[in-house]
């Protein structure tokens, strides 16, 4: 696990973003995909919005995913699992890297077909307690072409696309970098948040 915490904040410290090609086993990414279906199923996913509870905006021209929070209170072994990683992870960075995180919060996201979300930044204008961005992809059968890259705007004017491919794992630094999410052209799974202090 140390060794995928360190690929993880290795390539984020040379690059600005971070990747881990296997952060999410595969057995964990498979499960967590299948709750996801599952709140699909039952219609629990909610339309994602922009900006925080004071001031939220939902405008399908800017993002069209839907999203779930996970919490400790549905008892779900996946999302628990997922949690100590997570916790495992901001340990790993808070020691080796000072960066006094003391909360998170995560959501799933699906992206139906023809979905995207348009060039932003991840920290709300009346909030700055989120420090880092972190994602992981939930797609065991992506390929070229279904699109639903993230596209990261790098200051320099360096365009980097990433491809969600199932458990890799992205990191970043919430006020530093605009990313969008392009159009997927298949339904597109993750599990999205932010490492916070
Ligand atoms: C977000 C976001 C990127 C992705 O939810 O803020 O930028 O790859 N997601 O899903
Ligand atoms: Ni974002």
């Amino acid at each position: 696990m140390q060794n995928i915490f360190e690929t993880l904040i290795g390539s984020y410290l040379n690059d600005t973003v971070g990747i881990a090609d296997h952060f999410l086993s595969q057995p964990l990414a498979l499960a967590l995909k299948k709750n996801l279906l599952a709140l699909m199923s039952e219609d629990a996913l909610s339309s994602a919005g922009t900006g925080n509870e004071a001031k939220i905006h939902h405008d399908k021209t800017v993002r069209s995913d839907k999203i779930y929070w996970l919490d400790k209170s549905h008892n779900d072994p996946y999302e628990n699992e997922f949690f100590k990683l997570i916790e495992n992870f901001i340990n790993y960075l808070n020691e080796t890297c000072y960066t006094g995180i003391k909360e998170y919060e995560f959501h799933y996201a699906l992206y139906e077909k023809g979905s995207f979300y348009t060039r932003h930044m991840d920290r709300f204008k009346n909030d700055d307690s989120r420090q880092f961005s972190m994602i992981t992809y939930l797609n065991p059968d992506w390929i070229e072409g279904d699109g639903g890259e993230l596209c990261i705007h790098h200051n320099t004017g360096e365009l980097q696309h990433i491809s969600p491919k199932n458990g890799k794992g992205v990191f970043f630094k919430s006020n530093e970098l605009e990313h969008e999410v392009l159009l997927t052209h298949v339904p597109r799974m993750s599990i999205t948040g932010w490492l916070k202090i």
